[in-house]
């Protein structure tokens, strides 16, 4: 008997989260664990392993609640640290767990430092590995997440992919065919299934109840707005980049309309260390919020004329919801979400003349929904499936 009471030759799956990215991924797969296990007296035992990298309220506890997934069964609090500290320390917990829980799977999403320490330490073990979101490169070896999905996708047993182009990248790196599935996006399974949602949320509540300083308070009309993210460490945490990127977004965007910029943790300290903030917060058209919850992010997504970003998985959402997305960096692993493929986005890279040109061309595109194939609502059912299949083959 396992720690369920369930006999040890069901098949166990533990997961492993540890920022917020992965949480909209995970969500969608828990469920169809659960949907599983009430059809079937042949149940799978689950685990929820958060390593604690993102844990305060914003980036986290806010996100699994919204998003319903059951508390973290156990979370190795790392917290914040450099790379080698979040994934080294990480890695220590994780192997006690694995040795004590002995899972036949260990899945991991997405391309954070959880998802390659995770992957390292199951293989090590010669446990299976699981990648969901496999496949996706940008080239760029400055990114520390490109680090981590090509390491993740070496090791991986089963590799997900989102999209097609993901399939020949692994095809072209040496992965066995037999290794790789196309199940779609998982991503876009939580914004299926939380669309009603945030539609019934009010745009001005939002902004009002988020707001970090409240002059700004009676003037947010919820009209036309601009949505702003940012956080890659190429935008926010060269002292030369910055300052060009908030001038720009002060002096000319909320001009032309208001700007709702939800702020990133990183962000935040790095503005204040520029000395940039003050100055942000003063500007009568700029509504710096909290890190947002999901439903109000997609709320907004929803209705944002523009999303000023350098987020992956907001590239995703604006391609599914139709919304313009000037990508503030100058690559991507998400080619699907571009205008050449179809997507809306535009990469439009830390380069302010970049970044003007396309904004005021933009600024009268209509939204153009589109749903790359098998960005369905469904790809959670696909995962597991492959999962049980992989098993019966094995
Ligand atoms: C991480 C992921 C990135 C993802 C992003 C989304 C990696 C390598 N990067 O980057 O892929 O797009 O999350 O958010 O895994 N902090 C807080 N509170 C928190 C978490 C972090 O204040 O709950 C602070 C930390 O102290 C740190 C900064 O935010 O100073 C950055 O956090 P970190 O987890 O190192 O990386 P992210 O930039 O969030």
């Amino acid at each position: 008997m396992n720690i369920y009471g369930q006999n040890s030759n069901k098949m166990k799956i533990v997961s492993v989260v540890g920022a917020r990215p992965n949480f909209m991924k995970v969500a969608p797969f828990i469920r169809a664990i659960n949907r599983h296990n009430g059809n079937t007296t042949d149940k799978i035992s689950h685990l929820l392993v958060h390593t604690g990298q993102h844990y305060d309220d914003y980036m986290s506890k806010k996100i699994f609640y919204e998003l319903e997934i059951p508390p973290a069964d156990i979370n190795l609090g790392v917290g914040s640290g450099t790379h080698a500290e979040q994934v080294g320390n990480s890695m220590i917990a994780l192997e006690k767990v694995f040795e004590k829980e002995k899972p036949d799977w260990v899945v991991v999403y997405g391309d954070v430092n959880a998802t390659m320490a995770a992957s390292i330490t199951a293989k090590k073990l010669h446990i299976k590995v699981c990648h969901v979101e496999a496949g996706l490169r940008s080239s760029d070896w400055s990114m520390p997440e490109e680090v981590n999905r090509i390491v993740t996708d070496r090791l991986s047993d089963l590799l997900l992919t989102p999209d097609k182009i993901s399939v020949e990248n692994l095809k072209r790196e040496g992965v066995a065919e037999s290794a790789i599935r196309f199940v779609g996006n998982i991503m876009i399974d939580s914004l299926e299934s939380n669309r009603l949602k945030a539609e019934k949320l009010n745009l001005r509540q939002i902004v009002l109840s988020n707001l970090i300083s409240t002059h700004n308070e009676v003037v947010f009309k919820g009209a036309e707005f601009v949505v702003m993210t940012l956080h890659r460490p190429s935008n926010v945490d060269d002292e030369l980049v910055l300052p060009l990127l908030v001038n720009f977004v002060i002096s000319e965007v909320a001009n032309v309309m208001p700007v709702i910029w939800s702020v990133h943790p990183r962000t935040e300290k790095q503005l204040k260390q520029f000395n940039l903030w003050d100055k942000l917060i003063n500007t009568p058209n700029i509504f710096m919020v909290n890190p947002l919850g999901y439903h109000a992010m997609l709320k907004l997504n929803m209705h944002a004329k523009i999303m000023l970003t350098d987020s992956g998985g907001l590239q995703e959402e604006c391609t599914v919801l139709g919304t313009p997305c000037l990508t503030m960096r100058w690559n991507t692993e998400r080619p699907i979400t571009l205008r050449e493929y179809g997507g809306t986005c535009v990469l439009v890279g830390n380069n302010v003349e970049r970044i003007r040109q396309e904004f005021f061309s933009t600024l009268n595109n209509s939204r153009k929904p589109k749903h790359p194939e098998l960005w369905d609502g469904l790809t959670a059912e696909r995962c597991l499936m492959e999962i049980l299949n992989f098993n019966m083959n094995d």
